[in-house]
């Protein structure tokens, strides 16, 4: 549980991909924003462009591959013993694509933190864009939690909406929602390492106050469309 963090606050990025919420954070600890340290950055795919953007900034950098573990629970136990090599505050999925074990989740209770690109509870899963413009959906966004063991349904710390335009297409409507997390998730780190942000149970309290369904969203800066 990560009460009192200690600043810089130490992270591990777990990445699958491209990375680009990985450069925003790293921007924002470059820029003084956001006084933290990213102490590795580990992909379960070599040819993650992530990875590039960490080995730029010196970071160090690990691949952990699923075909070298036979199951899940190997993968895991592989994984944790990377991450706690590093002796991390918080551990921060940033389009890591894989499902965790309960085990995974319940080593890193309450220090292990998730975007997600849909306004959580809805749209949880694969395909977020695609099935909010085939909802009718008028707002879509991004949603920073907790992880817990059930998929993309632990306490929310932040949102922030994004309009959707006639005529989105899902690939439009993603780069919006991008946009959005470059500032989301950034945001959601300052508030913890500056020690706002406490999970009591299963209720987040920021300043002391809990975060509900009216007060978790933030705007968005400079309405880019
Ligand atoms: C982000 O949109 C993130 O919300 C999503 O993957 C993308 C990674 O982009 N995560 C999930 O869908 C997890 N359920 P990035 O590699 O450019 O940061």
């Amino acid at each position: 549980m990560l009460t009192n963090p200690v600043q810089p606050l130490a992270i591990v990025v777990l990445i699958s991909g491209d990375g680009s919420n990985l450069q925003a954070i790293i921007d924002n600890i470059a820029s003084g924003q956001l006084s933290a340290k990213l102490v590795a950055v580990i992909s379960n795919r070599d040819q993650a462009y992530g990875l590039e953007r960490a080995r730029r900034h010196g970071i160090p950098t690990q691949v952990i591959a699923a075909t070298l573990h036979p199951d899940r629970t190997a993968y895991d136990q592989a994984l944790m013993q990377c991450i706690d090599s590093y002796s991390p505050q918080l551990i921060v999925l940033a389009g890591f694509m894989r499902i965790l074990t309960t085990e995974f989740v319940q080593h890193y209770a309450g220090r292990l933190i998730n975007i997600h690109p849909s306004l959580l509870p809805k749209h949880k899963g694969l395909h977020t864009h695609q099935r909010a413009l085939d909802a009718g959906d008028n707002e879509h966004g991004a949603t920073v939690h907790f992880v817990t063991p059930e998929l993309d349904s632990g306490p929310i710390i932040l949102q922030m909406k994004v309009p959707i335009l006639p005529n989105d297409t899902a690939e439009e409507l993603q780069q919006r929602v991008h946009q959005a997390e470059h500032q989301l998730y950034p945001e959601a780190l300052r508030r913890i390492a500056t020690g706002r942000v406490q999970l009591r149970g299963d209720i987040v309290y920021v300043d002391n106050s809990p975060v509900t369904a009216i007060n978790r969203f933030i705007e968005l800066a400079n309405h880019a469309k």
